[in-house]
């Protein structure tokens, strides 16, 4: 596991800038942590690092949002998933398992049991300070060669 400390909102933009600007098809990122740990700042870096240029706007469905960056990413908030079957019934499949798109999935914890194999999960809590935040990262064998070269990134410095 890697562990960086962010000491600003805009140090968690940047770490998500560096991240989405390398990100390939088919990876999925899934997000954790309690309300206001910074999944958003970070989703919002990772987008913009992924190409996409004007976020928002409306779902393919209340729980996801399609955008085309350099490739297609599948941009999740399952926060008030109660019971994973309700993913089932909106053929989430279909985008969880692509192979083309990235997936982006705040509050992934929800909906665990549906995760893919190759996840690269990102944890995040509350650290010291009011705009500390420390994010856990923790990768399946193909985020390696990128979670090496975040380890040496000269994030959380
Ligand atoms: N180092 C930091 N990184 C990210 N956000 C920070 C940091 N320090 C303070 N903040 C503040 O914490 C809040 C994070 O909000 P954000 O919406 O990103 O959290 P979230 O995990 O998505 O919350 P929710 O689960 O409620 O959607 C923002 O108000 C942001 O300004
Ligand atoms: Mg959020």
């Amino acid at each position: 596991m890697l562990r960086i400390i962010s000491r600003s909102p805009d140090e968690t933009l940047a770490l998500g800038r560096w991240l989405g600007s390398r990100l390939r098809p088919g990876d999925f990122v899934a997000l954790t942590g309690d309300l206001g740990t910074g999944k958003t700042a970070l989703a919002t870096g990772i987008l913009a690092g992924l190409g996409v240029a004007r976020t928002g706007g409306s779902p393919t469905f209340t729980l996801l949002w399609e955008y085309e960056g350099r490739i297609p990413v599948y941009h999740w908030d399952v926060y008030r998933v109660d019971d994973p079957a309700e993913l089932e019934d909106l053929g989430y499949e279909e985008y969880f398992f692509s192979e083309t798109g990235v997936n982006l999935v705040e509050w992934a914890d929800r909906v665990r049991e549906l995760w893919p194999d190759d996840v690269l999960e990102i944890a995040l809590s509350y650290g010291a300070g009011a705009e500390e935040r420390v994010l856990a990262f923790t990768g399946a064998e193909r985020y390696r060669p990128l979670l090496e070269e975040l380890a040496h990134a000269g994030f959380g410095l």
